[in-house]
């Protein structure tokens, strides 16, 4: 009788995975990586601490990416695209568990200790099982996965570390990779019927009020009118992550391609957050200093059409609005001789011009498959957000600096517009006009390179 030492990884040929085998197993990856990312869209708006959010609109991201990478595979492996849409309508008891608490203790518990370490397990023995040469398209992105996952837990792991122990989720709640379909629960899902969240959970520190609510005076001097320019835009930068982290529990209609872009704006507006946190520091400013509204988070919930919401934020405030008031907040700081924020802002408005191309792109899409008409959609989006605005209170004056003095520019001649940033949006010469027309505002061209 010989033993084997276990120091070398002994590959069985009989246990390497045919393609039906293959495409199995990665179907049952996929639905956990979906259910995932829709958990962490519904959890970032939820949880309050900051450096949570962030942490999970990353990882929100990478996680629809890898379920974008499975879907490709799955689809070269055979597997038409309707089937692969299913894979998208089971869960399991541990993803119900973790959308239907408001503990971010167990939500977070179940997440790190739980879920991601079985699913690492899961990714290695898969890797395991690959044949060589044929399977090396599978081994690339699953390797690469691997890496992602391991960061999320380290990452994760040391933020839980500051969390007090609570309760943990059973371990008999997921899947199973040897059961035939995963053991999962079929036709549930995470955000089947989505929970609602009229106002996003902020910082304890932070004084969060109603978007009717009036805001405190600027204090008056050029630090502390920086601050609370600052801290605004961290605040909006921070809510419109919320929304999009939203997109991706909700909008279970569309193609993973849809939540897999928006899961991308989520981390941009988080990385956005970051961008204004750095300036806010340089400014010696800190958060929870003044009060802070989310406006656009709680229109976006009060809208009751899915395609009426999708055009306020994506096309209207992303696409036609924040390209420009991006482009102003750049030239505002650079005026200011402050460069280095201009440089940030500058990548934030090439952020927002994808995002307006996304809004573009899917809100038309979407009323077609709704079977609603795009223009007249448009028109009730613009009503309500109009509407919406009459109702916020505005706190600016006829300050010095730049950046404050453009207040909410949304119109009149304090408007800029980046008709450069437009055409890249696919807007006509016709609309831009319009646009100049309505707003009343001014024309720009940049060089792009
Ligand atoms: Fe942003
Ligand atoms: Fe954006």
């Amino acid at each position: 009788m010989t033993t084997t030492a276990k120091n070398y990884t002994r590959r069985d040929p009989v246990e390497l995975h045919d393609v039906r085998e293959n495409a199995r197993k990665l179907a049952i990856l996929y639905t956990v990586e979906v259910e995932i990312a829709r958990l962490a869209g519904l959890w970032l708006p939820k949880i309050r601490e900051m450096p949570e959010k962030l942490w999970l609109g990353r990882m929100l991201y990478e996680d629809a990416e890898h379920a974008m990478w499975i879907e490709k595979r799955l689809e070269e492996l055979r597997v038409p695209p309707d089937l692969v849409a299913t894979f998208r309508t089971r869960t399991a008891p541990a993803f119900k568990a973790m959308e239907e608490t408001d503990d971010p203790e167990l939500f977070m518990r179940g997440l790190l200790l739980l879920v991601k370490p079985a699913l690492l397990a899961d990714y290695q023995r898969h890797i395991e099982a690959c044949p060589p040469y044929v399977d090396d398209p599978s081994i690339r992105f699953l390797k690469r996965i691997v890496e992602d996952e391991k960061e999320h837990l380290a990452k994760g792991l040391s933020l839980l570390a500051s969390r007090a122990s609570g309760h943990a989720l059973p371990a008999g709640a997921l899947w199973d990779l040897s059961a035939r379909s995963g053991d999962f629960l079929k036709g549930q899902f995470v955000g089947q019927e989505p929970r609602p969240q009229p106002m996003p959970n902020w910082p304890q520190e932070v004084e969060h009020l109603p978007a009717v609510a009036p805001m405190p005076l600027y204090p008056g001097d050029f630090k502390g009118d920086m601050q609370r320019v600052a801290h605004d835009l961290v605040f909006s930068e921070l809510e419109a992550a919320e929304i999009f982290a939203r997109y991706v529990y909700e909008y279970h209609q569309c193609p993973w391609q849809f939540h897999y872009e928006a899961a991308r704006i989520a981390w941009d507006e988080c990385r956005h957050v970051e961008l204004l946190l750095n300036v806010l520091d340089r400014y010696e400013g800190r958060v929870g200093q003044f009060p802070a509204k989310a406006p656009g988070f709680e229109e976006f919930m009060q809208l009751k059409s899915p395609v009426e919401r999708m055009i306020m934020v994506s096309v209207i405030a992303e696409g036609e609005v924040s390209t420009d008031t991006q482009t102003q907040h750049r030239d505002a700081f650079r005026q200011m001789g402050d460069e280095f924020s201009a440089l940030l802002k500058d990548y934030e408005m090439a952020d927002e011009v994808s995002h307006g191309q996304f809004g573009e792109r899917w809100a038309r899409k979407f009323c077609d498959q709704m079977g609603e008409d795009y223009d007249l959609a448009y028109e009730n989006a613009h009503a309500a957000l109009e509407r919406f605005k009459a109702q916020h209170p505005e706190a600016e004056g006829e300050s010095a600096i730049p950046l404050v003095r453009l207040g909410a520019d949304e119109a009149g001649e304090k408007r800029t517009i980046n008709v450069t940033a437009k055409r890249l949006l696919g807007y006509s010469d016709e609309r831009i006009r319009k646009l100049v027309a309505e707003s009343g505002g001014r024309m720009v061209e940049e060089d792009t390179l």
